[in-house]
């Protein structure tokens, strides 16, 4: 086997993989070595898509449950088998991680099968599952390790009753009551999949609000609708231990508003309180230098403090996200390849899958005042949207921010049907530094759900037609 590189990326989620097909398409001898059996890393494995597969089939069990026979579609007896919805899951993962040994064929790139470990700033070495090492020598060397998650102190995931994202992915039955610790991406995603298949579900998030880094406007419409749905919330509250008794746990915690001690037994607890970057320790040993949140440390080309040894994705700054990651795979592969690779950090989407969808990109109202920025807003609602009405799924609104004197769009926030397909048009709109006027004389189709971006670029004028 091929013993020299261009390049060998460490790690195969979206970052990796993605650098790894970038890398080889720029015409340089590249490798990518993987631990798991299967390529693909957290996002395919055990993240992204798993959980958009039980979003999804969850999704069509509720409506099947409680929206088709008051529209007409009488269905006699709706009944879940969870093994069957779990292997449907589960084939979607594989058919994805094979697709990505297809494509890695299809650009020749050498999968290294085992844990890649860097011995120098040009050599590494794998280990395979039969214990067996073999070196390898590489000019250039891409650390896309990711992130695991990460867990409070004193709080033991043993992936049975106290899970991660993970275990919640895969339980064998229905819960009959979920703790979920953190009311992040994570804990509103799995928490939406498990109550809608049955559990009773309750979140004990430790700030005042949920998603807390998202607009203002969207975490409390978003609060209010979950709270609809069935999902309770215990915000403002910490955690200070889960204790495990035979097939249940008891989760103690302190509202902190009146000091207040709680408990709830429960079958589950999803500890989602956030993930921490994947270190392993050759980057300690070779003394790669890390920020103050334990992240590798890069420039703006994504160089560590090894020459010649790049980082991107979750183990560098910046959101933990797929697409992130891969528009950094690119770019870093382009930079080796002696091109201009770059990253726009003001353009990056964000989108949590639930029901209502909540979407994002580019500033919040917060972070605009913070800085100082006048601005205008406009807001339209789904109520007032006719493809929102038709389909009978009204809630939510979009919300545009723009620049007060230039107009030009800054942030866009929406929660509703569809929106996180819907946020790729305000992504473009904002790389092409697009105003809200510009979007407003955009026309946009009818009757569909964009057409409530139409109108909310127009209310920034004041003059929405349909509100
Ligand atoms: P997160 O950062 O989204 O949310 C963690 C939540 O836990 C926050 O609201 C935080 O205030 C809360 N928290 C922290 N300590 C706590 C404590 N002691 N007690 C109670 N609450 C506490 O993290 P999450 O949900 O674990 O997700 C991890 C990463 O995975 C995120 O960075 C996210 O970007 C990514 N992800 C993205 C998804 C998407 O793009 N749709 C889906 C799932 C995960």
């Amino acid at each position: 086997m091929e013993k020299n590189f261009d390049v060998i990326v460490i790690g195969s989620g979206p970052g990796g993989y993605v650098c790894a097909i970038r890398s080889a398409q720029l015409g340089l001898k590249t490798a990518c070595v993987e631990s798991r059996d299967t390529l693909g890393g957290t996002c395919l494995n055990v993240g992204c898509i798993p959980s958009k597969s039980l979003l999804n089939l969850s999704d069509s069990y509720n409506k099947a449950q409680k929206e088709f026979n008051s529209q007409g579609i009488e269905l006699s007896n709706v009944k879940l088998n969870l093994s069957k919805m779990m292997n449907s899951k589960n084939k979607s993962v594989s058919i994805l991680t094979k697709g990505i040994e297809f494509l890695f064929k299809k650009n020749k790139i050498t999968h290294l099968k085992g844990k890649g470990f860097i011995e120098s700033k040009d050599s590494i070495s794998v280990t395979g599952n039969d214990g067996k090492t073999s070196k390898y020598k590489a000019k250039n060397i891409v650390i896309s390790t990711g992130s695991v998650p990460a867990s409070l102190p004193g709080i033991k995931i043993d992936e049975k009753i106290v899970v991660s994202s993970t275990g919640a992915l895969s339980f064998n039955q229905i819960p009959k009551d979920l703790v979920i610790i953190g009311g992040g991406y994570i804990g509103l995603e799995m928490g939406s999949v498990w109550k809608r298949l049955g559990s009773r579900v309750t979140v004990i998030e430790f700030l005042n609000n949920i998603i807390p880094e998202m607009d203002q406007d969207i975490s409390a419409e978003f609060l209010k609708i979950l709270k609809k749905q069935g999902i309770d919330f215990k915000l403002d509250s910490k955690v200070s231990a889960v204790q495990v008794k035979g097939n249940k746990a008891v989760v103690s915690f302190t509202n902190q508003e009146n000091s207040k001690n709680e408990k709830i037994e429960c079958d589950k607890v999803l500890v989602a309180v956030g993930r921490k970057p994947n270190i392993n320790s050759d980057v300690n040993k070779l003394g790669i230098k890390l920020d103050n949140y334990k992240r590798i440390d890069v420039n703006e080309k994504f160089e560590t403090s090894i020459k010649n040894i790049y980082a991107i994705g979750d183990v560098i700054k910046g959101p933990m996200l797929a697409h992130k990651a891969e528009d950094e795979g690119i770019a870093v592969a382009e930079i080796i390849a002696g091109q201009a690779g770059h990253v726009n950090y003001n353009v990056i989407p964000a989108v949590i899958y639930t029901s209502p969808e909540v979407a994002s990109v580019g500033k919040t109202e917060a972070q605009l005042k913070k800085e100082n920025i006048k601005y205008k807003i406009g807001k339209f609602p789904f109520l007032a949207n006719s493809r929102a009405k038709v389909n009978n799924h009204s809630e939510g609104f979009v919300k545009i921010l723009a620049e007060e004197k230039t107009d030009k769009v800054l942030g866009v926030h929406m929660i509703g049907p569809h929106v996180g397909e819907m946020i790729a048009e305000m992504a473009l709109a904002m790389e092409f530094g697009a105003s809200s006027e510009d979007i407003a004389r955009t026309c946009h189709a009818h009757p569909t759900h964009s057409e409530a971006i139409k109108e909310a670029a127009l209310a920034v004028d004041k003059r929405p037609i349909h509100f």
